[in-house]
């Protein structure tokens, strides 16, 4: 019998955790620099990664932190950085042999940071599609490059999943491939190429929708960059594809009677001769002060046809302060 796309997942990584692929997943985004942090080479060649799910801003006050899909620990190790505290992060994989080879490099990880203990993180077996996680006991829930292999049902299931366990105002932070071009069915359908993070990823509007369907008011693009190329002499493809990779935090915010905030790095400027501007709804802008905005607000601003408004493109950087 044929397997299905998850089985191929689960061995593909099974692989990676006996034999490190260096450069299976991840992008040149250089690997965070902290004082008094080492990471472990056999974890950096295990980096399975293709962004980063580690913002500081995200981790004041002592969060309970989940990572789902451990590869080899380098972000779990991340994480701890931040909370050393015992238990304070989890980390849920579904391959026996992954959470293993994780465990083992943080015992190389305590030699190196007199700081970590491997107690601050809980490995657990579990699957992203049904996590042995408690309902709104999360702060801060991560994953790095395994929900754009899921297929539509799962994704949302995998989503929602997320949000059941985060507490009220906790964040989904989450990286991976995106492609605004339409994939080939038969690469789609490549249990291995979706496994490895190739063929499975969405065009960003339709992730983000994916995120604000399942309940997630506020959505915030930190980061977007270039991924991959799947070219015509190597893949089943007519054109070349050219993937990106997103680092997106969702917030378990209420949601706005109008529609989600989704910031992906819009800012308003006014530039008139008044002491400011004011939308009357909440929006006051000072001269020449920049205000980051959330798409719906600057689709309305732009609206209202002002020439003393500037209001910017979409940078894809986003990192807080913004309009709601
Ligand atoms: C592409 S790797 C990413 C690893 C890690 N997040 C990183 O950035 O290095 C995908 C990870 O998800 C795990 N995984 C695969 N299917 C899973 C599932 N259904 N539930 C939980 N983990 C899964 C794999 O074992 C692997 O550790």
């Amino acid at each position: 019998m044929q397997q299905n796309y998850l089985e191929t997942t689960r061995d593909i990584y099974k692989e990676a955790a006996e034999n490190p692929q260096v450069g299976l997943c991840c992008t040149t985004t250089p690997v965070w620099q902290l004082p008094g942090l080492s990471i472990p080479k056999k974890m950096l060649e295990m980096n399975y990664g293709c962004g980063s799910t580690v913002h500081s801003r995200d981790l004041v006050n002592n969060p309970k932190v989940l990572y789902v899909g451990v590869g080899g620990g380098m972000e779990l190790l991340q994480f701890a950085y931040f909370s050393r505290q015992t238990g304070g992060v989890t980390g849920v994989d579904v391959v026996d042999e992954m959470l293993q080879v994780c465990s083992e490099n943080f015992k190389d990880a305590e030699k190196q940071n007199p700081w970590f203990r491997s107690e601050f993180v809980n490995l657990i077996k579990g699957d992203a599609l049904h996590l042995p996680i408690a309902d709104n006991s999360i702060d801060v829930a991560a994953q790095n490059c395994l929900f754009n292999i899921f297929k539509h049902e799962d994704l949302k299931k995998a989503l929602q999943e997320m949000y059941r366990v985060l507490k009220p105002h906790g964040r989904l932070v989450l990286s991976d491939p995106t492609c605004e071009q339409e994939m080939p069915k038969t690469l789609k359908e490549d249990s291995r190429l979706r496994a490895l993070c190739l063929s499975g990823s969405l065009p960003l509007k339709e992730y983000i929708k994916m995120i604000t369907d399942v309940g997630f008011g506020t959505v915030e693009v930190r980061a977007k960059r270039p991924y991959r190329i799947l070219d015509p002499l190597q893949y089943d493809t007519d054109t070349l594809l050219f993937i990106e990779s997103v680092e997106v935090c969702a917030l378990k915010d209420p949601m706005p009677a109008d529609g989600p905030c989704v910031f992906t790095g819009k800012t308003a400027i006014y530039f008139g001769g008044g002491d400011n501007f004011n939308d009357e709804k909440g929006h006051v802008l000072l001269p020449n002060q920049p205000l980051a905005l959330c798409d719906k607000t600057a689709a309305a601003l732009n609206a209202l046809g002002r020439a003393d408004l500037f209001i910017s493109e979409s940078t894809w950087f986003y990192d807080g302060g913004g309009c709601c």
